[in-house]
């Protein structure tokens, strides 16, 4: 029996183990994904103590994903690059941390728009927290020209420039409707629009009309950026792809398997999130 589990504090909410439960169900794999709640005092014992435990990795969410990149040996240069892990494994007796946001970003983008390229294009990034992170560096990866990063707090976004470089812009929030006249790729990385949080003000009117337009927000599924942006005729795509891709590489890291993201497992996912949702 192959364990793995999600760490977090509180890790109440996680929807990891209706990820992970579909695919070793799927594969008929003989293994279990659980939920633990772990406390920041307690994460690096923790980590240490993985195997002892019986896990063969586990995912790392709030607030842990930076803190444990300093507890592991990040496994690639993206994840040292950025400072935070999502996915831990064991291997060789050694504790890897690796960072699959970014991938899940790009890997949903192409899954909905299969054609898209970022070379040498424009993009326009709401947010400069955390998620931010993953999004901006995997824009850049792609080879884009610019990233216009957004933030209401413009230190938090001239940071990202420092760390990433010329390539990114940072722009003041007031500013943001000033960005969207040459854009391949309009993203929200921050909570507006969430359930429960303000909801995002943007005016759409001079948005590139070959932009598309996504959000990591998936709670709701298709928040009001989204409704919105797809009424004005733009490619949109939901936050959920990216949750759901973002869990692929750890699934085959520990239990052997390269799993896919099926019209199947999108809709378990989504009924969870929202019980009258319909295809
Ligand atoms: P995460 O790790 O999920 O990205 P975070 O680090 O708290 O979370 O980042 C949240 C993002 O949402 C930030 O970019 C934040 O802007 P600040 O850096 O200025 O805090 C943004 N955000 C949250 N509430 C906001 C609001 N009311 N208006 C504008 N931006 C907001």
């Amino acid at each position: 029996m192959i364990r793995a589990c999600v760490i977090g504090w509180p890790i109440a909410h996680s929807r990891s183990p209706l990820i992970h439960g579909y695919w070793l169900n799927q594969h008929g794999i003989e293994g279990r994904y659980e939920r633990r709640p772990v406390a920041p005092q307690d994460l690096a014992q923790f980590l240490r103590t993985l195997a002892e435990h019986g896990f063969a990795g586990c995912n790392v969410t709030l607030p842990h994903k930076e803190t444990a990149c300093r507890l592991v040996a990040p496994a690639d240069a993206t994840t040292e690059r950025l400072g935070a892990v999502n996915t831990v494994y064991l291997r060789e007796g050694k504790t890897w941390g690796t960072n699959t946001d970014g991938e899940g970003f790009i890997n949903s983008l192409r899954q909905s728009v299969p054609g898209i390229r970022l070379e040498n294009a424009r993009a326009v990034v709401l947010g400069a927290g955390g998620a931010s992170l993953a999004v901006v560096n995997a824009i850049i990866e792609q080879g884009a020209a610019e990233v216009a990063v957004v933030n209401r707090t413009l230190e938090k976004a001239e940071q990202l420039r420092r760390r990433f470089g010329a390539r990114v812009r940072p722009v003041a929030w007031d500013d943001a409707a000033s960005q969207l006249g040459e854009c391949r790729l309009l993203v929200n990385t921050t909570s507006l629009g969430m359930k429960g949080h303000d909801p995002l003000n943007l005016d759409l009117a001079k948005l590139d009309e070959r932009a598309v337009v996504t959000d990591i927000v998936y709670t709701p599924l298709r928040t009001a950026l989204l409704e919105e942006a797809a009424r004005r005729g733009h490619v949109v795509v939901e936050g959920l792809g990216m949750l759901l891709h973002q869990a692929v590489r750890g699934f085959s890291l520990w239990f052997g398997v390269m799993p896919k993201v099926t019209p199947e497992l999108h809709d378990l996912v989504a009924r969870d999130i929202d019980p009258d949702f319909r295809r």
